[in-house]
């Protein structure tokens, strides 16, 4: 399964009607080393996913929008026989008008050449800097040199991603399907580390359920490292370390989504190690579970995403007073922002080609629409601190599903997945 020819043709066009005339370049963010002569698997672009599904690193796409035509072009590496030999097959410009349709290909030799041409023409370029050094700097040079010969140059350089950006926060049905599938893989893989935590000791060991599923399934990758933390270490947002042993009568929470057809999953569950949630556990855990349910029924067009955010932070600070953790008038609270020592982070995010999808195009300002994708991800993390109630020290709980806003509502694509803690509780027997 993977995005039509026709959808990449229609999200180029889309741009190029957006664009003044000019030329866009995207490039591909260069190749980094993990050890001397081994790099680590790529992953191309975003961007460059997005506008035409090409996947191999060094490789930069341009749209050039005209007066009477517009073209679409890619330059690729070169085809070599030794080096396909090493490191395994490569489109070439052939690959790249057959397979991805471009009007034109070239070798990368060409690059600097072909954009010191094309830009004596035009005054406009599209461009986002800073995402690969070596490409800024052919831009920088064939700027230069275009203006040399004294003919146009781009006098103007405006940042084409706001744009694609805002295209990518409304997904069309091939996307959805691409996303229903890769929940039903991410939720899979929960299930089976769920059912497994009894018999594993380590945090690591649950990890690997999560990456034999993915891949058995079709996921080449996950679309972000798997956060597996066990008692205190669920209170790291980002943990990754993924290498403490698991103790009976912890709770281990887990963030791991995997990618399908370059697409991201993001799901978040919490559960008890022994199969048991403790009462001071459950207490938590349905605060927790109770404002989640609450955000995810709020989704439909013409509700802002700052609605439900201030609707999660309200009812996660009344139960912190009922935790204790806090004092006095949840309003109070929430304006002096008290709340931010147990939930810290944002309710959610984008959620597409990038875990936090469209980074230039900011989700908690907006209105949401149907065919937007975002994750429900409200947690409670309780440092171990002096002041804390002993009982509650060390607790950490989030549980995050991804929703897609449909015309008069929304679909949770994650909630096959259990949440409550009778169902948890069964799973785990
Ligand atoms: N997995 C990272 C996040 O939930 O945003
Ligand atoms: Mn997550
Ligand atoms: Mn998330």
């Amino acid at each position: 399964m993977k995005i039509s020819i026709e959808e990449y043709k229609r999200r180029r066009n889309q741009v190029l009607q957006t664009m003044k005339n000019g030329i866009l370049v995207i490039p591909s963010l260069p190749e980094s080393t993990m050890s001397n002569d081994v790099n680590f698997v790529y992953r191309q672009n975003s961007d460059i996913l997005y506008l035409c599904g090409f996947e191999e690193p060094n490789t930069t796409l341009v749209l050039k929008k005209g007066e009477d035509k517009n073209e679409f072009i890619l330059f690729v590496p070169k085809r070599d026989k030794l080096f396909e030999t090493w490191n395994g097959r490569r489109e070439g410009t052939v690959g790249a008008k057959e397979k991805f349709f471009a009007d034109e290909a070239f070798e990368n030799s060409e690059l600097k050449n072909k954009l010191s041409d094309w830009f004596t023409e035009t005054e406009c370029l599209y461009f986002p800097f800073k995402f690969n050094q070596s490409i800024d700097e052919v831009i920088l040079n064939s700027i230069s040199e275009a203006k040399r010969q004294r003919k146009l140059y781009p006098v103007e350089i405006i940042n084409p991603l706001p744009i694609i950006h805002k295209m990518r926060a409304i997904k069309s049905s091939e996307e959805i399907e691409l996303l229903k599938k890769g929940s039903k893989i991410s939720i899979e893989a929960h299930l089976t580390a769920m059912k497994n935590t009894k018999n594993s000791k380590f945090e690591y060991e649950v990890e690997a359920y999560y990456d034999f599923t993915f891949k058995k399934y079709g996921s080449k990758r996950a679309a972000y490292p798997h956060i597996v933390g066990g008692g205190e270490n669920a209170t790291i947002l980002h943990y990754i370390t993924n290498d403490s042993k698991l103790n009976d009568g912890e709770l281990l929470l887990v963030d791991a989504g995997c990618e399908y057809g370059n697409y991201a999953t993001d799901i978040t569950r919490t559960w008890p190690i022994n199969g048991r949630f403790s009462d001071v556990q459950k207490e938590v855990y349905d605060i927790v579970l109770q404002v989640q349910n609450e955000c995810i029924k709020m989704i439909k067009p013409g509700v802002s995403f700052q609605s439900l955010t201030d609707h999660a932070i309200k009812k996660i600070t009344e139960g912190l007073i009922k935790l204790n953790l806090l004092e006095g008038e949840v309003k109070d609270n929430v304006k002096e922002k008290t709340y931010r020592r147990f939930f810290m982070h944002g309710l959610g995010h984008w959620m597409g080609i990038d875990v936090h999808d469209s980074p230039f195009y900011n989700l908690q300002d907006k209105t949401l629409e149907e065919g937007m994708v975002i994750t429900v991800e409200p947690g409670i993390y309780i440092p171990v601190e002096d002041d804390i109630p002993e009982r509650l020290r060390g607790i950490g709980i989030r549980i995050e599903d991804d929703i897609v806003v449909t015309k008069n509502g929304n679909v949770n694509l994650t909630a096959e997945l259990p949440k409550t803690i009778e169902e948890i509780e069964k799973i785990m027997e």
